[in-house]
């Protein structure tokens, strides 16, 4: 069986996530997801709308996932690809060069992110809806 590895914050779920997941698993046979807590995150300088467990849950449900890991730190790639037998390590092409160390261990790809969309787009979107609201609502 090959086993596919990839990591993110998967915050506001969008279908530039459900893009990448899908294209991830047709490299394989099994997917397997790291999903940054929310203390990774806090390292990260990042603050998700959902935390960790909800965020776990919904990727989890989705059909081209079949594991979900936490991620708490830089470093534990390497033991992920050992302890979960990984064949492939990707990520999105935002992340290129940056995982290349780990081509010893294990084949490393980087996938085309999907164009004009992002967690952060979300998020300001519904910063300039509110706004608009609060207009309406004056
Ligand atoms: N991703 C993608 N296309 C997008 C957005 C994300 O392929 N338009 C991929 C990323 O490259 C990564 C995975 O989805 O491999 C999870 O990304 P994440 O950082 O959680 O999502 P973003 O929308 O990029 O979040 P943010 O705006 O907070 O950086």
């Amino acid at each position: 069986m090959k086993k596919v590895l990839t990591y993110g914050t998967y915050d506001l779920l969008h279908y530039g996530h459900f893009r990448l997941l899908k294209r991830a698993k047709e490299l394989g046979d099994h997917l397997t997801v790291a999903i940054s807590t929310d203390e990774f995150n806090l390292i990260k300088g990042k603050k998700c709308v959902q935390p960790y467990g909800h965020r776990a849950e919904i990727i989890k449900a989705i059909r081209y996932v079949d594991e979900v890991i936490p991620e708490n730190s830089w470093e534990q790639k390497i033991n992920d690809i050992r302890e979960h037998n990984i064949n492939v390590f990707v990520m999105g092409c935002d992340w290129k060069g940056k995982f290349d160390y780990l081509e010893q261990y294990r084949k490393v790809l980087y996938l085309d992110r999907t164009d004009d969309i992002s967690t952060t787009t979300l998020k300001n979107h519904l910063k300039s809806i509110q706004n608009i609201q609060k207009d309406i609502n004056q």
